[in-house]
């Protein structure tokens, strides 16, 4: 079974000499909160519902922080922001993340969520949609640094609990100005900042970059948190080894692997543990789909499992050495939830009896 290498092993392959390492972080302070470790599960609009933050955390992540939550108070009632709007103990430390350009209605949104039991209000300047961004919020306030400053300070002022932000590393490859936006944070109380190595300009496309957020490191005292394209325990370490940051943040390698905040937080700490093992996948996927299920409601429920599965039979593809594009495509036809959690037990029976035997023309009936 494959295990999670230790830092010295992963050091050790990436040719980093005594002199140059860094201090590894082993937890995480946001203000008064002290989390276990500081591997973090990114916003994900759509994605880190409930169900999946419960999960995660279950798995090991230190904290996981919920999707965007608008600031305009006429959109709070909808179903959307209603269900956003919902936290649990399981879920770890209560972060919500709001969304908006107006100082004042962030301040209100913040306030009012501090109200409901938010432990931390993180704020999106992260965020390229054009849904967003067209009203000036996410990542577009990065090109108005006086916008941001007076943003923060008045969210800041409006809550007792600790405000962070998550922000890229700027406006475009020729004005990243990730550094100026950071010191600003810094100034008006910002207890963390999270910085996706990409511009908004870049949106998903290329490589993350890490020296910005290196240099964002080395201009501020608060804690920083590294995001963009980590995907193994060894990418977490060489990341914070090259930018010194406070932690690290993962996003789209844990759509399927919720595990994976877990265990590159265990390789962090210097603790070789083994990975998954198909049949505890296939039950986490299970439990997985039980709790949107419960959590949506099933029509909705079966209709947002479809993605979650999918991400989960793509990360299993790998593993088993086998494609598996008409059990998904079997699986998104299904309309109830019985018929979802029976074709996944059937799956797994497939893969855990005899994975090497498993072909896509072996689908249940
Ligand atoms: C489907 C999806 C939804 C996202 N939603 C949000 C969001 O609500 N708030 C936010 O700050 N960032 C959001 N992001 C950005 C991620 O938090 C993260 O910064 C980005 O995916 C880069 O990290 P990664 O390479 O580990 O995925 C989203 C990303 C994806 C893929």
């Amino acid at each position: 079974m494959t295990e999670t290498p230790t830092p010295k092993e992963v050091l050790s392959s990436l040719h980093y000499s005594a002199e140059t390492e860094r201090v590894i972080p082993t937890c995480l302070k946001i203000g008064g909160f002290k989390l276990a470790n500081p591997v973090a599960l990114a916003p994900m609009a759509g994605v880190t519902d409930l169900p999946m933050r419960e999960l995660c955390v279950e798995l090991g992540a230190g904290m996981a922080v919920a999707e965007m939550l608008t600031s305009d108070p006429k959109l709070l009632a909808s179903r959307k922001s209603s269900l956003r709007r919902r936290h649990s103990a399981k879920g770890g430390l209560r972060s919500v993340q709001i969304v908006g350009s107006e100082p004042q209605q962030l301040a209100n949104a913040a306030r009012l969520n501090a109200d409901d039991g938010a432990d931390v209000i993180d704020i999106n300047m992260g965020c390229p949609a054009k849904k967003v961004c067209k009203k000036a919020a996410g990542s577009a306030l990065l090109a108005d640094e006086d916008r941001v400053a007076e943003i923060l300070k008045a969210v800041v002022s409006a809550v007792d609990v600790p405000v962070t932000l998550k922000i890229r590393t700027g406006v475009s490859p020729q004005q990243r100005n990730g550094v100026a936006i950071a010191k600003i944070a810094e100034d008006a109380g910002i207890q963390l900042l999270t910085v996706h190595g990409r511009t908004r300009a870049d949106r998903f496309k290329g490589e993350a970059e890490y020296h910005t957020i290196e240099r964002i490191v080395d201009a501020v005292s608060i804690p920083v948190l590294a995001n963009g394209d980590i995907t193994t325990p060894a990418q977490a370490l060489a990341v914070l080894q090259k930018t010194g940051a406070a932690g690290i943040m993962i996003g789209r390698a844990a759509l399927g692997r919720p595990w994976l905040p877990g265990a590159i937080a265990q390789s962090l700490a210097g603790l070789r543990t083994p990975l998954p093992s198909l049949a505890e996948r296939f039950l986490q996927m299970r439990c997985h789909l039980t709790a949107l299920h419960d959590f949506h409601g099933d029509f909705m429920g079966v209709r947002i499992a479809r993605k979650h599965v999918g991400w989960f039979i793509d990360a299993i593809e790998n593993d088993v050495a086998s494609s598996f594009t008409e059990w998904k495509r079997h699986f998104n036809a299904l309309q109830d939830a019985d018929a979802q959690q029976t074709l996944l037990q059937t799956l797994e029976l497939r893969c855990t009896d005899n994975p090497s035997a498993l072909r896509n023309n072996e689908l249940a009936a």
